[in-house]
């Protein structure tokens, strides 16, 4: 058998990127994780890190913005898989440049984990601050010939489904519900474990290679509707329903507070546009995750929703 990978994480201590190391640990790939020193000596940080460090990960101290740290990383490996934040996505070019000076890098995964920003057709505040930016890291990686997969993982679970996509919830609703447009349009929701066990599947197989992965597995496709009407099952009570029309919720993006407005706009993209859903995966720009990995057992929705009964 083909030795495996080493892959390094950049951003392992973040929301998506602890899902991507311990998923890396998990597969006996050798696993590098670069952290800043201000991660390792934060108390819950430093923790997790702890963790990684437990399960087998190589811990490596270096920071985006150190040209010298993320070449030494980078050196060390075969893979590189990104999940750096909001604020870090344009620096990405930083990444790109250490991956052209290193010269050894198979596969580059930018930090993506969303809907596909190349079809997404979102408004702002998503569209400039996140999805451009990425499609513009997409065309610097394509332009240098880096190797590379672009994993579009649709909506995490523990954003979308916790909440059923209530921007100010914390749990998801008893009594009533606010859905965007007629609640017909389909979404994709799945569980971070997952969102992390795919990409690292991907890692070595040349099907993915130069490809977008979309993780979009047929349990996990629901519309606003379907959502509402499992979970009151499990409740076993209806909600009251309140749909918003399009041009409502473009005022209620516009009018509302960071951070309430970014999650209306991604609401907004996914069920008023229909960006998850809306176009076929053709097999010259993408493959399906749940397809090219059916042995992965992956959570569907309806488990998923169980533990806030
Ligand atoms: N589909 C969805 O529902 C969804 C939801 C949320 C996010 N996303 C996407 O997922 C991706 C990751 O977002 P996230 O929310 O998981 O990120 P996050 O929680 O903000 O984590 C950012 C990570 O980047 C690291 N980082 C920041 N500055 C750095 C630097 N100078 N050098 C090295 N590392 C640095 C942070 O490390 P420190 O610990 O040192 O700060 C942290 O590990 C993004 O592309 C985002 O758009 C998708």
């Amino acid at each position: 058998m083909a030795e495996k990978s080493k892959i390094l994480i950049i951003g392992g201590t973040g929301y998506i990127g602890k899902f991507i190391v311990e998923a890396s640990a998990k597969s006996g790939h050798p696993t590098f994780a670069l952290f800043r020193e201000s991660a390792i000596s934060d108390p819950a940080k430093g923790k997790l890190i702890v963790g990684f460090k437990n399960s087998g990960v190589t811990i490596l101290t270096g920071d985006l913005y150190d040209h010298e740290s993320l070449v030494k990383a980078i050196k060390k490996v075969d893979i590189v898989i990104s999940a750096v934040g909001q604020n870090q996505l344009a620096d990405q070019v930083k990444i790109i440049d250490a991956i052209k000076r290193a010269g050894n890098i198979k596969r580059f995964f930018p930090s993506e984990f969303g809907n596909d920003v190349d079809r997404a057709q979102a408004v702002e505040p998503v569209r400039s601050s996140n999805f451009a930016v990425k499609a513009k890291i997409r065309r610097a990686i394509e332009a240098e010939g880096i190797p590379h997969t672009f994993v579009s993982s649709n909506s995490f679970a523990g954003y979308s489904l916790a909440i059923l996509l209530q921007p100010t919830a914390t749990a998801p609703p008893r009594d009533k519900v606010t859905i965007p447009g007629d609640g017909n349009t389909k979404g994709v929701f799945n569980d971070e474990r997952d969102i992390g066990t795919y990409t690292i599947q991907s890692v070595d197989d040349p099907r993915t290679h130069n490809k977008i992965l979309y993780i979009k597995p047929p349990k996990n496709v629901y519309t606003f509707n379907e959502l509402v009407a499992l979970w009151e099952k499990k409740i076993g009570k209806n909600l009251e329903k309140v749909h918003v029309q399009e041009e409502e919720l473009l005022k209620q993006i516009q009018e509302s507070p960071s951070p309430i407005d970014f999650m209306l706009a991604i609401n907004h993209s996914i069920f008023m546009k229909g960006d998850q859903t809306y176009f076929e995966i053709e097999p010259s720009f993408g493959v399906e995750a749940s397809e090219l990995y059916p042995d992965v057992k992956y959570t569907t929705v309806e488990e998923y929703l169980d533990q806030f009964v």
